[in-house]
């Protein structure tokens, strides 16, 4: 697929009536111009698909939208994950949706991925088909930090030095969903009974696009397999250091109303930190995706 806009680092208008406007030199546009809560049109949704495949993730700032509405939108990138954290956070009209928040009712947590920082990851990476994309919509908003970072996993692929590139091609990596790991990379990410995990390429090819990505992340990916331990770290601590460089990444600060779409198959994405005291709210749907190649 051809995804280059007409100038991809100026504005411009989409034969639609949209306005994208790009948000960084290398990730990331806002778009202007649309309603999401009302039904698109086939042509308005191939803009909004153009330019998602040319920026990765895409703001829609100012919306109002109910959850009927947002699953309504998400349901023309694909069919979404009905079974988002089942167990705490189960919404019986709209199972697709989970909330993202550090609100507490009755003592209890509302949602999940409560507070402070989140290290770069990909969602779902420890499962055989992660999703294709993300959608989140901000509701309550912190007065300052939680903003959710982007890095082009597209560019790490394509600068990585020829040595390094040659030390990964071909190589799988195990991916792990264990929040041990969340702060630090100290241990040794074995795989425990009941913690989900993949094993997959550690460099993928976008399936509508053709490009390749990096497909490793701080947060979850353990090991590179049929290596020994030490020098998997070794390895797996230059390519992220090289991925989170601070020119391949877009940090959205977000404002209420704000409906976000990523890629997590060509994109990272990551939190800051944020006052554990202010309320933070987000609501979450995500569309099912392919199995990396
Ligand atoms: C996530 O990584 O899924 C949460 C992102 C955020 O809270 O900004």
């Amino acid at each position: 697929m051809n995804v280059t806009a007409p100038d991809w680092k100026r504005e411009y208008q989409t034969p639609h009536g949209l306005t994208v406007h790009p948000a960084s030199p290398v990730v990331g546009a806002r778009i202007t111009g649309v309603d999401l809560a009302r039904p698109l049109s086939d042509g308005v949704f191939k803009d909004i698909l153009d330019a998602w495949f040319q920026y990765l993730v895409v703001v829609f700032p100012g919306q109002t939208l109910d959850e009927d509405q947002m699953v309504a939108f998400a349901e023309r990138f694909g069919p979404l994950n009905k079974s988002a954290n089942p167990r705490t956070h189960h919404n019986k009209k709209n199972p697709a949706i989970m909330l993202i928040s550090n609100i507490r009712e009755d003592g209890k947590l509302i949602g999940a991925h409560p507070d402070g920082e989140m290290h770069f990851h990909t969602d779902q990476c420890h499962q055989e088909k992660p999703c294709s994309a993300t959608m989140l919509y901000g509701m309550e908003i912190p007065s300052r930090g939680g903003d959710t970072c982007f890095a082009n996993a597209y560019y790490a692929y394509e600068t990585l030095p020829e040595a390094l590139r040659r030390r990964i091609d071909g190589r799988r990596a195990m991916n792990v969903y264990d929040y041990n790991h969340a702060d630090t990379r100290g241990g040794t990410f074995d795989i425990r009974e009941g913690v989900p995990h993949a094993s997959h390429p550690v460099v993928r090819t976008h399936p509508v696009t053709g490009r390749k990505a990096l497909y490793v992340n701080r947060l979850m990916t353990g090991f590179i397999e049929g290596m020994p331990r030490d020098e998997s770290e070794e390895l797996l601590h230059q390519l992220f250091i090289h991925q989170e460089r601070p020119e391949y990444v877009y940090a959205h600060k977000w404002t209420p109303g704000d409906l976000v779409i990523w890629d997590n198959r060509c994109l990272l994405h990551a939190r800051t930190d944020f006052d554990a005291s202010e309320r933070r709210l987000l609501r979450r749907v995500t569309v099912l995706g392919e199995k990396p190649v």
